[in-house]
């Protein structure tokens, strides 16, 4: 076996440089310097893995399958495959994708050991919050709704919050340890805390090779988790698994296939922007919640008054458990999200064309039947295996 490893190797590295016995730390900033590291084979989980010696953590002892989910063809079909946002410098591993949990559901990272990332990303709320803004650390609020984390692997452009300020999904994750409101850390001061930790020792040396505490590695960790977070056993995907989606599904009710006709109509135009299997839009657009702007989104960020008032189009995958809805939660539910569109939406100098007709805004007036068939079909995107699945989970005992 053992004289087969080196042209083995050779082959792999054609085909895939080999990359799972690479590390790479991402740098800071917009601009992700890639710094390889030495090869070793601390990935090689058989055999290799240190073992996890702390009783207020239960992971089991070979890690979960983060970095080979067998995703099907039937989801990865439709453009979804092309909208992958991982990057070559980080592809997810399944130590990597742990260390990303543990840091996930760690409250370590906040200032006073209050706030996890999971105190606004809640798995049972599709990894959003029930809150229409979120309490950080200190108990002031957040400015904007949290945003459910499924599929978020699955944004082509690869930007990140609702004005796509961060560039990345590595940039993105240490955003919210340095924020404010949310958790008040330094990366300084954060790496030093958690180098003080055993467990971390562990796992940092089981994902990287050695113990030490990175603000890089700590981004690319929660990055590898949450791109392992792919939901793709909904209702939606069940029928989908057995017909074209121009087809009616077999397993859904009258009312959800006329939902779903209707989403993918030129009359309501939801699929225009929510496209793609995940349902997910390729840029920021301005839906028409206000005639005048209230909060500038993506203009905020570019300073161009053609952006004021656009924001991301979030993925609709979970979207039944991610309640209240916009980017500041001003539907409670899908009913009235459905209404917005229907006979809601506001003239304003950017808002998109998809909504609008001639100089006015288009009105869907739809009947109660067919809002009811939108909601029903919104409906048949929630995946309970991904909302209890373990892998997922808080594995803090507390
Ligand atoms: C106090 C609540 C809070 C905490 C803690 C928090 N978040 Fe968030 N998260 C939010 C809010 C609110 C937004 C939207 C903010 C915006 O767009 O301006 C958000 C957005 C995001 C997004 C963008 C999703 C997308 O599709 O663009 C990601 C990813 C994310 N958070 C991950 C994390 C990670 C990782 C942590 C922990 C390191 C974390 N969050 C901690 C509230 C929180
Ligand atoms: C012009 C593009 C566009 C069209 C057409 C469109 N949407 Fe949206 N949708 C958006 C944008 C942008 C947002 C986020 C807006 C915000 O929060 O400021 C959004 C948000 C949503 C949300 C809330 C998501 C969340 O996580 O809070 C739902 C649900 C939704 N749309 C459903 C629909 C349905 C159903 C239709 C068809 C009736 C539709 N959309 C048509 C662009 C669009």
């Amino acid at each position: 076996m053992k004289k087969y490893f080196i042209p083995f190797c050779l082959l792999a590295s054609i085909i895939m440089s080999c990359s799972k016995d690479e590390y790479i730390d991402v740098l800071t900033g917009d601009e992700q310097e890639i710094a390889n590291q030495e090869t070793n084979d601390a990935d090689d989980v058989t055999s290799e893995n240190l073992e996890l010696n702390d009783a207020n953590l239960i992971l089991p002892s070979t890690p979960f399958n983060y970095a080979n989910i067998a995703i099907p063809n039937f989801f990865l079909d439709n453009d979804v495959q092309q909208e992958d946002n991982t990057p070559n410098n980080n592809p997810i591993t399944d130590n990597g994708a742990t260390l990303g949990r543990v840091l996930f559901y760690d409250t370590k990272l906040s200032l006073n050991n209050t706030i996890s990332c999971a105190s606004c990303h809640i798995q049972e709320n599709g990894f959003s919050d029930p809150n229409a803004l979120s309490t950080g650390f200190d108990g002031e609020l957040t400015s904007r709704n949290s945003m459910g984390l499924a599929n978020a692997r699955f944004y082509e452009n690869g930007r990140f919050f609702w004005d796509e300020r961060a560039a990345t999904l590595e940039t993105q994750t240490l955003i919210p340890i340095q924020d404010l409101v949310e958790m008040g850390m330094t990366l300084e001061d954060l790496e030093i805390k958690l180098a003080q930790e055993d467990y971390y020792s562990t796992l940092f040396t089981n994902a990287f090779g050695n113990a030490t505490v990175t603000s890089e590695r700590i981004a690319l960790a929660l990055s590898q988790f949450i791109r392992s977070m792919v939901s793709f056993e909904s209702k939606f995907d069940e029928g989908l698994a057995q017909t074209n989606i121009n087809n009616d599904f077999p397993n859904f009710t009258a009312s959800e296939n006329r939902g779903k006709d209707l989403f993918m109509s030129n009359q309501t135009r939801c699929f225009d922007c929510h496209a793609t299997n995940v349902f997910v839009g390729d840029a920021a657009r301005n839906n028409g919640l206000d005639a005048t702007i209230t909060d500038p989104g993506v203009g905020g960020i570019t300073g161009n008054n053609n952006d004021l008032g656009e924001f991301k189009v979030p993925s609709l995958r979970n979207i039944a458990l991610t309640a209240p809805y916009m980017h500041d939660g001003r539907f409670a539910t899908l009913a009235e999200v459905i209404e917005h569109y229907d006979n809601g939406v506001q003239n304003n100098p950017n808002l998109d064309n998809r909504l609008t007709q001639g100089n006015n805004v288009r009105r869907l007036n739809l009947s109660n039947a067919d809002k009811q068939a939108l909601v029903d079909f919104l409906n048949t995107l929630t995946d309970e295996a991904f909302i209890t699945d373990e892998k997922y989970s808080d594995p803090f005992l507390e």
